[in-house]
């Protein structure tokens, strides 16, 4: 969501800013001449939540007819911001604004559209072109099917516009003619001098040879902070932009460790304009982790999904805040396999610690399979024998170029759900949704700033044959048999049996080969329970009688080593009595397996409901106490390890259940993971499933374990109500079990849709702890949800009140401590991950596991970084 503050904010931050780098650099501060219009307001304009004033568009119409102003009928709450978005302009035919320029300026533009309901206009009907002194910038365009695609209320587009040659910038919209009756609308307009921020790139694949991009019109596609956080358009320094979180945009189970420098370090900016890209950027970053080995068999990478037949410019943000000599880190830049940078040096580059730079490539991306996406990828550059195999970058920022024509398709929303739907009646989930959602959730990630995105593929990512074997009984199996392993490069990379030993000593068990062929009969067909991307899952019985289940590298496909590896770190530290345990592994004879808990009686979703019926089945007192063990097993996720653990897709389906009705939370840790295992495309990248997804997530791109909250929030309405958290069958309100269960529950309605076979069964009062509870997750701002502790305390309270009416057993409505027993999960301060870590060193041989938990836990949250 775009936050402003007001002037008088930005003046003071900025002269902050000046006073720490002693005023030589100076920020941008806006021209008086900038123009922010909300279209539509009328006289006076009207501030927005920030303070920050918008003006009335109407003077720049001149006297042309044709348009009618309106206010949206409805406040979507994902707007946390009234002004531009509740008021629009339409035009029923072509219309034009003119703005004063100067001519020899670049501007940006930004544009904002929120295809809500309004008095006599439906915006799905909405296709428009709009053109800027006759260069393109939109054509077919359907605000509306691009929100749906991205599930937002709301975009916000970013081009920059060359000099213009002329004193007059027209704006002009059209409605497209391909349909009767359609019109055009915005919301806000804003027109901003910018400074000259372009200059040229060099072209990959043309040794030394540039391409010009000052004249260029520009559309902003991505912009990362890389390895950090969201920046809002006042923590910009002074061109309003927004700086994204990357981590979902990485590619592959290897995204390296994310590193920020000390309090200490200052950014040094010299002769470089602050206006670049401000401190925060280069302040942190993401590097590859502290193995040598394992950074030289991977390629840390980004994927973003563009329009084919264009040309891009990345910017790639750079600052080395912790060494301090040349040739200590040497690493080469791929841009769509083709090497763009060899033998990156940052400090080669810049001279010094601290010192940030930024280095601008031009790439032809052409109009073939797979070449909608652009990939950007790392790494170490072994030639000049650097003192570290490592890779660094500290933002990325990508835009699409053209001199006259910016405009791409309409995304394809393809019968998305309706497939999602059909998977899930054929009881096929994770491994196939899963690259959908992932194509989604990056195109959604990209689109809460720019909202461009083309989720065509979509379809055809799913289109991917059902994995032979499988049972339609994949859902439950334990962790990680439905995530992706990459196929990555094997060659030469290979860790001993020696090595994990030393890793997982004392925390996991070692299993030679033939134990896990007695276990399972010699890998007996009749003991498969599932199939994943990584092989199959068989039952097994090891020292006499204890079930486990095993999952089984396929030994035909290169399975990633460090994808193994990684996993056997992360899940033998974490150890829960409502987590599902990592027993125990084998490498032998290129064989790998993984020792799991065997979870007999399957997932909560299947004892709840199958396809659209409920189940009927379990009693409320039991259904409460396995969301109590799913939040046990969560609270110590959040709170029980060193560092803050974000499941990211928590889900009736990863909710499991031993033989004793004991829940244990499954596939936490390793989610961002690779590619589809048929064709090597992509897909990873948002975490999470569709009807789960904290909308928060989506607006900020902020991550915290209150996005697991309201996950988990779905997962109580779904064991009250006993129905899929989608269901496109149901009209339109009724949908997303999430929303109808809040309007149900404002309404007084809620009784009719709780499952039909716990009317009356159910206590009145724990049912409204529950309920309150329920609804408390679901809470539109992380902030106004419960803490994991609260919920189970509340879930406690409601089960208590339960029981005193059944009869129950007492329950004491309290979170017993020693299941909260700690493991310490290791450090990740750049001092201990470089120690040790020059080339060549007799110490590389043994991987100490706190040290090497860097890079598995890269999904954490360090407690400071929030
Ligand atoms: C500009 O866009 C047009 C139309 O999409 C395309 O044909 C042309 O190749 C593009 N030019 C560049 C330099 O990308
Ligand atoms: C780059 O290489 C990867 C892996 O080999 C492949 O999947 C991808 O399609 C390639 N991308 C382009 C643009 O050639
Ligand atoms: C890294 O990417 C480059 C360019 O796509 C490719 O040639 C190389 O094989 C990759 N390396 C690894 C280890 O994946
Ligand atoms: C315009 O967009 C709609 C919706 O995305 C699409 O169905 C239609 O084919 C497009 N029309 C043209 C002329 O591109
Ligand atoms: C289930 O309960 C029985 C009896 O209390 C116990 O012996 C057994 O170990 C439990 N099973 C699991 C998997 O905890
Ligand atoms: C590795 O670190 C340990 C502990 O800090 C230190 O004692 C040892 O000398 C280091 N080894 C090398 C090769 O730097």
């Amino acid at each position: 969501m775009m936050r402003y503050s007001s002037a008088k904010d930005v003046l003071l931050c900025f002269l902050c800013v000046f006073v720490l780098l002693n005023g030589i650099h100076a920020a941008w501060t806006e021209e008086p001449g900038s123009l922010i219009l909300g279209c539509g307001l009328g006289e006076g304009g009207a501030k927005d939540a920030d303070g920050r004033q918008w003006s009335p568009d109407d003077k720049f119409l001149g006297s042309q007819g044709g348009s009618i102003t309106s206010r949206a009928s409805y406040q979507d709450p994902s707007l946390t911001s009234e002004v531009p978005y509740m008021s629009a302009r339409f035009f029923k035919s072509e219309a034009t604004y003119k703005f004063p320029v100067q001519p020899d300026k670049r501007y940006w533009l930004r544009l904002h559209f929120y295809p809500s309901l309004y008095d006599g206009f439906n915006p799905s009907d909405s296709y428009f072109s709009l053109t800027a002194n006759g260069v393109t910038l939109l054509s077919n365009f359907s605000a509306s099917t691009i929100c749906d695609a991205l599930s937002q209320a709301y975009i916000d587009r970013e081009y920059s516009l060359a000099p213009l040659n002329s004193d007059t910038l027209a704006l002009t919209f059209k409605p497209s003619d391909q349909y009767k009756g359609t019109f055009a609308f915005v919301n806000g307009i804003q027109l901003i001098q910018m400074p000259d921020l372009f200059d040229s790139g060099s072209l990959i694949g043309y040794a030394d040879q540039t391409m010009d991009v000052k004249s260029l019109n520009l559309q902003t596609m991505f912009r990362l902070n890389v390895g950090g956080q969201y920046i809002s358009p006042t923590q910009d320094s002074g061109l309003t932009r927004m700086w994204y979180d990357d981590t979902p945009y990485l590619y592959g189970a290897a995204t390296g460790v994310t590193n920020q420098a000390e309090k200490n370090v200052q950014i040094d900016y010299q002769t470089m304009p602050q206006y670049i890209a401000p401190p925060d950027v280069y302040s942190t970053s993401r590097s590859m982790g502290s193995d040598k080995d394992v950074n030289m068999g991977f390629n840390l990478t980004w994927i973003f999904q563009v329009d084919p037949n264009s040309m891009y410019l990345a910017r790639l943000h750079f600052c080395d805040y912790y060494f301090s000599k040349v040739n200590e880190i040497v690493f080469d830049i791929f841009v769509n396999n083709q090497t763009a940078q060899a033998q990156a040096d940052v400090i080669g580059w810049t001279g010094g610690k601290g010192v940030p730079t930024y280095k601008d490539y031009v790439i032809y991306v052409q109009d073939g399979p797979g070449d909608e996406m652009l990939w950007l990828a790392l790494h170490p550059a072994p030639g000049t024998k650097p003192e570290y195999y490592d890779a660094i970058l500290n933002g990325v920022e990508i835009f699409k170029l053209n001199d006259t024509d910016l405009s791409g398709p309409n995304p394809l929303l393809s019968d998305l759900l309706i497939k999602r739907q059909q998977e899930e009646e054929d009881g096929f989930t994770n491994h196939q949704i899963y690259h959908s959602q992932a194509v989604i959730g990056g195109a959604a990630g990209g689109a809460a700033g720019f909202a461009f995105m083309a989720v065509i593929c979509v379809a055809a990512y799913k289109k991917k044959k059902r994995a032979p074997g499988s049972d339609g009984h994949t859902s439950w199996l334990p962790i990680y048999l439905n995530s992706h392993f990459s196929k990555s490069s094997s060659s030469g990379n290979s860790i001993s049996s020696a090595n994990l030993f030393a890793m997982a000593q004392g925390l996991c068990r070692y299993f030679s080969l033939q134990e896990i062929k007695q276990a399972t009969n010699n890998f007996d067909e009749s003991n498969v329970i599932g199939v994943g991307g990584f092989g199959k899952v068989y039952k097994g019985v090891v020292d006499n009688g204890m079930k486990v289940a095993i999952k089984r590298s396929n030994p035909q496909s290169e399975q990633g080593v460090n994808e193994f590896q990684t996993e056997i770190e992360m899940l033998s530290k974490l150890r829960h009595k409502h987590l599902v345990s990592l027993i125990g592994f084998c490498e032998e004879n290129d064989e790998m397996c993984l020792v799991y808990d065997y979870m007999a009686l399957g997932t909560m979703r299947e004892h709840l409901y199958k396809g659209n019926k409920p189940m009927s089945t379990l009693p409320w007192k039991q259904r409460l106490e396995i969301c109590i063990g799913a939040a046990k097993g969560l609270h110590y996720l959040h709170t029980g390890a060193k560092y803050t653990i974000i499941h990211r897709d928590v889900k009736t389906t990863n909710i499991l259940l031993d033989e004793n009705w004991s829940a244990k939370v499954s596939d936490f840790g390793l989610s961002k993971t690779g590619p589809n295992m048929n064709n090597g495309h992509v897909s990873t990248v948002v975490k999470g499933s569709f009807g789960y997804l904290d909308p928060e997530y989506f607006r900020r791109q902020q991550l915290t374990e209150k996005s697991d909250v309201y996950s988990f929030g779905v997962v109580l309405f779904e064991a009250l109500c006993a129905r899929p958290v989608l269901n496109p069958n149901l009209p339109k309100e009724q949908v997303s079990l999430a929303e109808w269960a809040l309007i149900c529950k404002k309404k007084g309605t809620l009784e009719d849709i709780i499952d039909p076979c716990l009317k009356g069964k159910i206590n009145p009062e724990s049912l409204a702890k529950f309920v309150d509870t329920a609804e408390k997750c679901l809470s539109d701002h992380g902030a106004d949800r419960p803490s994991m502790n609260d919920l189970l305390w509340n879930l406690e309270f409601a089960l208590n009140l339960q029981e005193n009416v059944e009869g129950g057993s007492t329950h004491s409505a309290s979170v017993e401590k020693s299941e909260f027993e700690e493991i310490s999960l290791g450090d990740n301060n750049m001092e201990r991950h470089y120690k040790n870590l020059s080339l060549g060193s007799e110490d590389d041989l043994s991987i100490e596991s706190s040290e090497n938990s860097d890079a598995v836990f890269s999904q954490l949250v360090s407690p400071k970084g929030r």
